[in-house]
C-alpha cells in the first residue's frame, strides 16, 4: 500500500484515535502533559521491553503517539485510558501498555511498535 496522509489537527488533548493502514489499525493519540510526563518519568531499565519514550516518539513532537493497535499477544485491539498506567488495556487476556505503548503487563512479550511515519506539517503526518 502507498503510505496515507492523516490530518491530526481535529485529534483533541488526551484524544486517541484509531485510523487504518495497509489493513492494519494504527492508534494516533495526542498525549496530554501528564500523559507525557508519565511515559518520560519511567526506570527505563526496569520495563519488560525496554526502550525509551524518546525512542518512540519524533523529537519536538512528544504529544504524538502513533503505534499499532493490534496487542502484541494475540492481536485483540486493546482499550485507551485504561489499567493501571493510564494507557491501554486488553480486554482478551488482561495485558497492560503505558502512555507510550510500552507492555506493563502481560502476557504481551514486547511493547506495541511504531509504524514509519513522519511529520509533514505541524498538523499532518504520513505513515508508511
Ligand atoms: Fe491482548 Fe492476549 S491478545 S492480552
Amino acid at each position: 500500500g502507498a503510505p496515507i496522509e492523516f490530518d491530526i489537527a481535529p485529534i483533541a488533548d488526551g484524544q486517541i484515535v484509531r485510523i487504518f493502514w495497509r489493513g492494519k489499525p494504527i492508534f494516533v493519540r495526542h498525549r496530554t502533559t501528564e500523559e507525557i510526563a508519565a511515559a518520560e518519568n519511567t526506570d527505563v531499565a526496569a520495563l519488560m521491553d525496554p526502550e525509551p519514550d524518546s525512542a518512540r516518539v519524533k523529537a519536538g513532537k512528544a504529544e504524538w503517539l502513533v503505534v499499532f493497535a493490534s496487542c502484541t499477544h494475540l492481536g485483540c485491539i486493546p482499550l485507551g485510558h485504561q489499567g493501571d498506567w493510564g494507557g491501554w488495556f486488553c480486554p482478551c487476556h488482561g495485558s497492560q501498555y503505558d502512555t507510550s505503548g510500552r507492555v506493563r503487563k502481560g502476557p504481551a512479550p514486547t511493547n506495541l511498535p511504531v509504524p514509519p511515519y513522519r511529520f509533514a506539517s505541524d498538523t499532518k503526518i504520513v505513515i508508511g
